[in-house]
């Protein structure tokens, strides 16, 4: 292979050809401020409207002034975050986050956990799911806000929004979703899924980086995040990107006229993954196997007996680029919370693998990996001490 095989979609994406020539304009010609009164900044400020209007309705949006543009999913999920825990001069209240959040949003409840605000982390069950019935024993008289991601970046499963925002309303509190991994990807309607505000992110559906939005549903008070020159209605200042604008309409128009043919695509690669590795390697698994509402792009597996980082290394050599749950910062190798939270024991949870595949993820690509996977593991396995215990174990039974 003289190229890299791409198997970390669910990190970032390449920019589409079609995004950047919608985008080119933007940066030289139509350069203005969107805040401008003379002709150069009304181009803009149409052009950044249009996009607005362009987002609003791929994901039902009401008005288009529902649609707040940011610098990304972090920004948005921290504005989320204590911007609607704050609404309203609010200094104290029980909010409710997921315990495998990503840390967008799992930082930022800690924080207000530590100004004023009780938080409780709600544990998703082995299923890769957060249960309707935790979430109304967790629910309190105070509770304010209810975080939960739609689709995890991690396992890929995707959470029963609908059956949450009724609980979380039912008790008069807020739905927040982090969607930075599942709009584009699947059907995201605002109403459908009774959400009052949620995160996105361009970079991961093909477009730039450093650009996303948060939806918030008309009505609901929020203390801006970024203060400044009021843009954004006021509640999220500084100049407009607009050819990150442009980008990321087009790129989610892209998505939606591409969904229909590519989910079975990729599910169809997916599960070719998900035979080849479990098929070829004895003592594996997929995380949340028995979870059928997933994302098509996603398989994290349990690779007993290996340490990810080591597997990662040796694929890379192998020209292929992907990612495993436990990141090695300062020193010490963490396991990936999200494994953790679905009960996936802290030895084995280092042996984790995500594969995340995209719009130029081909056949050959996946057998590729699942070739050069083989390979790598067994080599690690034949020296790995703690390799053999768990095998005799398993045999034993
Ligand atoms: C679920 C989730 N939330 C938030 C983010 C952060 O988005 P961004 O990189 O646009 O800040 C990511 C990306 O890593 C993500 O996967």
């Amino acid at each position: 292979m003289d190229h890299t095989v791409y198997l970390d979609y669910a990190a970032t994406t390449p920019v589409d050809q079609r995004v950047l020539d919608a985008m080119m304009p933007y940066f030289r010609d139509r350069y203005g401020n969107a805040n401008s009164l003379y002709e150069l900044g009304r181009d803009a400020y149409r052009t950044l409207e249009d996009a607005r209007a362009r987002v609003a309705k791929s994901i039902g949006a009401a008005q288009p002034n529902e649609i707040i543009f940011t610098s990304g999913g972090t920004e948005s999920d921290n504005t989320a975050l204590i911007g609607l825990a704050t609404a309203g001069g609010r200094s104290s209240g029980h909010i409710i986050v997921s315990a495998f959040e990503h840390h967008a949003v799992l930082e930022p409840a800690e924080w207000l956990g530590k100004h004023g605000f009780e938080i409780t982390e709600l544990a998703p069950h082995p299923d890769g799911l957060i249960h309707a019935e935790d979430l109304k024993a967790a629910m309190r008289e105070d509770t304010v806000l209810v975080s939960v991601m739609h689709g995890n970046n991690e396992i890929g499963t995707i959470q029963p929004l609908r059956a949450l925002a009724d609980i979380a309303h039912a008790g008069g509190a807020l739905l927040h979703t982090d969607a930075a991994q599942t709009l584009g990807k699947i059907d995201f309607d605002v109403d459908e899924l009774g959400i009052d505000a949620a995160s996105f992110s361009s970079h991961k559906i093909y477009g730039p980086k450093g650009f996303g939005a948060l939806y918030l549903r008309k009505g609901t008070r929020l203390v801006p995040y970024m203060m400044g020159g009021g843009q954004e209605s006021k509640r999220r200042s500084g100049t407009q990107n607009i050819p990150g604008a442009v980008g990321f309409a087009t790129a989610l128009e892209i998505m939606d006229a591409e969904r229909e043919t590519e989910v079975p695509r990729l599910a169809a690669l997916r599960d070719r993954v998900v035979e080849g590795v479990l098929g070829r390697l004895e003592l594996t698994s997929l995380n949340a196997a028995e979870t059928d509402t997933r994302l098509p792009h996603i398989a994290n597996f349990i690779i007993k007996g290996v340490e990810g980082e080591a597997m990662l290394l040796h694929l890379d050599a192998k020209g292929i680029a992907i990612s495993t749950g436990s990141a090695c910062s300062s020193g010490s190798l963490k396991p990936s919370h999200v494994l953790l939270a679905i009960g996936c024991p802290q030895e084995f949870a280092h042996g984790s693998l995500r594969v995340s595949m995209g719009r130029y993820t081909t056949e050959e690509d996946v057998d590729y990996f699942v070739d050069e996977l083989v390979p790598v593991v067994e080599r690690l396995r034949s020296m790995s001490p703690l390799y053999a215990k768990i095998r005799a174990a398993h045999a034993a039974g």
